[in-house]
């Protein structure tokens, strides 16, 4: 089984790699065996903090190695080459990209596990930790509005599909031209027929974030967009997350942000600061729920 989205993973099977990120979370020393004898490769195209770190760290935690190259991806030979290679070391294969066809094609040559670390079109680890974020601040995902501002980007396509799986509401306010992937919005679409969830995509901040729980926002400058930075700061300014969205919101509204930040762009200082931010407890869970994760994909449970 591979995970390169959100809906690689069915809505009971999301929900039982969060109980059990929970439960790494709590009792890490269960798991300390999990991984042993196994290797997990590391292909990274784009530069990382969290995700990279977490990998490691949780492998290793696990009992297990893994192998890091950075760089892009093919170098020196073909995909399906890299893939057929390490498929006969390893157990899993992570990989971060530009684009999300090299994920396809390494999963096409690969008997072995393809997990997603980003791609131009996804980031479902990261949306794994905001769940496990959320559940632990809420008490329960059920019933939660959650409002994305910003650019329609990997993390909103991720935020968007795990939501419709989960019967979240989910709302995305963008510019005009910046809305997310119209296939990935059809796909959630489809999903909130039977979820019971909600979509309404909009340029309208006020009609996503009135009454929202969650207001979540990313970076206006997506790795790989640096050539377009000027134009989308101009653009996206009048999206910057501000106090005042949050009077539109709900008393106990919380702020999300999988990081990095650009500084005074996307969000207000205040508001990442504020108590009402989530964003390092966001950043902690990438851990548990990365091991959690791989400990599915390699054993099942
Ligand atoms: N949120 C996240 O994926 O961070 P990194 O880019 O630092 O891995
Ligand atoms: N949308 C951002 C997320 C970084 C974790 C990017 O792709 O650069």
């Amino acid at each position: 089984m591979h995970y390169l989205k959100d809906t690689d993973l069915t809505p009971a099977q999301i929900k039982q790699v969060l109980a059990l990120s929970a439960e790494v979370k709590k009792y890490p020393a269960r798991f300390a065996s999990r991984l042993k004898n196994k290797t997990v490769a590391l292909l990274f195209e784009k530069a990382s903090l969290r995700t990279k770190f977490t990998l490691q760290i949780g492998v290793a935690e696990m009992g297990g190695y893994s192998v890091l190259n950075d760089g892009r991806i093919p170098d020196r030979e073909p995909i399906g080459d890299i893939a057929r290679n390490l498929e006969r070391w390893t157990d899993i294969i992570v990989a971060r990209v530009y684009a999300h066809s090299t994920l396809e094609e390494l999963k096409n040559y690969s008997k072995v596990p393809v997990v997603n670390a980003l791609s131009d079109l996804y980031h479902p680890c990261q949306v794994l930790a905001d769940m496990l974020t959320l559940e632990e601040h809420f008490g329960s995902l059920r019933g939660l509005k959650l409002a994305f501002v910003g650019d329609g980007n990997n993390v909103a396509n991720s935020l968007m599909l795990t939501c419709a799986s989960l019967g979240l509401h989910f709302r995305i306010a963008t510019p005009k031209g910046y809305e997310a992937n119209p296939k990935v919005i059809k796909e959630a679409q489809n999903l909130n027929k039977k979820s019971k969830g909600t979509l309404l995509v909009t340029n309208n901040i006020e009609n996503a974030v009135r009454g929202a729980d969650v207001i979540y926002t990313d970076t206006w400058v997506s790795m790989g967009q640096e050539k377009e930075a000027d134009t989308r700061r101009r653009i996206f300014a009048p999206y910057k997350v501000t106090e005042q969205m949050f009077k539109l919101a709900n008393r106990g509204t919380v702020f999300m942000h999988c990081l990095p930040k650009h500084p005074n762009e996307e969000v207000t200082e205040d508001i990442f600061e504020s108590k009402r931010s989530l964003v390092f407890e966001q950043a902690e869970n990438r851990l548990h729920t990365i091991k959690a994760l791989l400990n599915f994909l390699v054993n099942g449970a």
